[in-house]
């Protein structure tokens, strides 16, 4: 399956079936973890697999999840941030969601877990004293599809509303991102997950660049929002033989409506 049809395709799941992992899909896993925390050790993002699902699920329930909705799994990954910075979150996502593709070959089904404002108590008694984790990955087999062809998507919002030509008030032309031969690649992009499904990216084009702006930060569940929509980026356009490099700008600043995260060559 290629990285569109995957982005296309790809949807939360919320619902487990309260089996195990199978022992060898579980070794998969733990391989998938242990090649991407020889990446991210650089931003100090360590990823751990807790297989008791129902001690973390307890732990949190209440504090976890949207308004203390948490979400129940049989097993979670813990995106354990050692020294917090922005980079950190934001290259920690990168690699989470690049795992979620990975785990998704072998039909391991997820959803991203907020677990930013529980209690310190509460994620210590989660994670063995750990107590720097935000973010969770629930894992686990998706339940059969109900049938009747339903499909039950979330809502994206439109290419021109996220992306901006030379200031953030300026919605792009689809004829000119059509020229650039990036339409596509756009369309593809609002598939990309992100907090509440509030699709806070922002891209504007500046010659030879696309700067991407976070609108109404909200603090470190948006840096997550951000590294997942860098993820996609960069693997929709190698898949357009594309190479692209994230970089910062340093002649850029925060407004009150956008928060500066990057840019990125086209
Ligand atoms: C950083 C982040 C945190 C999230 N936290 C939760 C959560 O706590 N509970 C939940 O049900 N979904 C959570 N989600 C899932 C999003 O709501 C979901 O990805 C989004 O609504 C788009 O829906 P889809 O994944 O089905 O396409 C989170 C997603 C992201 C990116």
């Amino acid at each position: 399956m290629s990285m569109n049809e995957f982005l296309e395709n790809r949807k939360s799941i919320r619902d487990f079936k309260s089996k195990d992992l199978s022992d060898s899909d579980l070794k998969q896993v733990e391989s998938v973890i242990s090649d991407i925390n020889k990446l991210s050790k650089e931003y100090s993002v360590e990823y751990k697999l807790y297989n008791d699902g129902s001690k973390v699920y307890n732990a949190l329930e209440g504090q976890g999840g949207y308004e203390g909705t948490m979400i129940k799994a049989n097993h979670y990954i813990a995106m354990q941030v050692n020294e917090k910075s922005e980079e950190a979150f934001i290259f920690g996502a990168y690699y989470l969601e690049s795992m979620i593709t990975k785990l998704d070959k072998f039909k391991i089904g997820s959803c991203w877990v907020t677990i930013s404002k529980a209690s310190e108590e509460s994620k210590k008694s989660a994670f063995d004293g750990n107590f720097n984790v935000d973010f969770l990955l629930a894992i686990g087999y998706a339940p059969n599809e109900l049938g009747f062809g339903k499909k039950r998507f979330s809502s994206r919002i439109g290419v021109e509303d996220f992306v901006c030509d030379g200031s953030l008030s300026v919605p792009m032309d689809i004829d000119k991102l059509q020229n650039y031969g990036l339409d596509e690649l756009f369309s593809y992009l609002r598939f990309a997950p992100s907090t509440k499904n509030e699709q806070p990216w922002r891209f504007v084009l500046n010659d030879d660049n696309f700067d991407l702006y976070i609108e109404q930060y909200k603090g470190v569940d948006n840096l997550i929002d951000a590294g997942i929509v860098m993820y996609y980026y960069k693997e929709l356009s190698s898949y357009n033989n594309i190479d692209v490099n994230w970089f910062v700008k340093d002649n850029i600043s925060d407004t009150d409506k956008f928060k500066y995260i990057a840019s990125v060559n086209f």
